[in-house]
């Protein structure tokens, strides 16, 4: 099985942050499935604005080197207002930019969430995917993936606590192995 390197990208500047946690367990699990995960801050960015465009500054330019290095990118969103939060459309933005250096075209992405919600992160991440596919990224489509967060849902090591859960979530990254290795041929 080929180990493609994927690169997470978590939409949340919340401390402590319910998908970063989430993102975390299953960077746990990705290892077994021939995933290798690398974070890719987004919180740092400052808001994109258009003088950017000409005068790239170092911070875009090390997200954008980033994101070229890895063959897929997981987005991992919470829900905020039933939208995704400003931080995760900032980074979508800068990964888009400057004209002619889309990040996106062609590119293996996955969606998933986690939420306190009853609904978990649906709305969002239905809204992420549009734009990604919007942007030329190859979005996995399904399996969906929301995750409704409640008490005893993270082990105390870090890893999701239910083992049928685990195992569903093996089998998305499983499936976004193979979108992956299908997109690059
Ligand atoms: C401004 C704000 C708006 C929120 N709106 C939603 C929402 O629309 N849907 C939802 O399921 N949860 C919503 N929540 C609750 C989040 O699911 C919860 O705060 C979660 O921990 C956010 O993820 P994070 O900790 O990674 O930032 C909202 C939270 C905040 C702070």
């Amino acid at each position: 099985m080929a180990t493609y390197t994927v690169g997470i990208l978590v939409g949340s500047a919340s401390e402590p942050s319910l998908n970063r946690r989430f993102a975390d367990a299953l960077v746990r699990l990705g290892a077994d499935v021939g995933l290798e995960f690398t974070d890719i801050p987004i919180v740092d960015l400052p808001f994109f604005g258009t003088q950017y465009e000409a005068d790239f500054p170092p911070v875009g330019q090390r997200f954008k080197t980033a994101l070229d290095a890895v063959d897929a990118l997981l987005f991992v969103t919470p829900e905020y207002n039933r939208s995704i939060p400003a931080v995760m459309k900032n980074a979508v933005d800068w990964a888009s930019r400057p004209v002619g250096e889309n990040a996106f075209p062609d590119k293996p992405v996955a969606v998933t969430g986690a939420s306190t919600g009853d609904i978990s992160t649906a709305v969002a991440q239905q809204e992420l995917k549009g734009i990604l596919l919007a942007q030329g990224a190859v979005v996995l489509g399904a399996p969906e993936v929301y995750i409704h967060v409640v008490d005893g849902f993270f082990a105390d090591n870090g890893s999701v606590a239910d083992a049928d859960t685990r195992e569903f979530l093996s089998g998305f990254l499983s499936r976004f192995h193979q979108h992956i290795r299908r997109s690059r041929t």
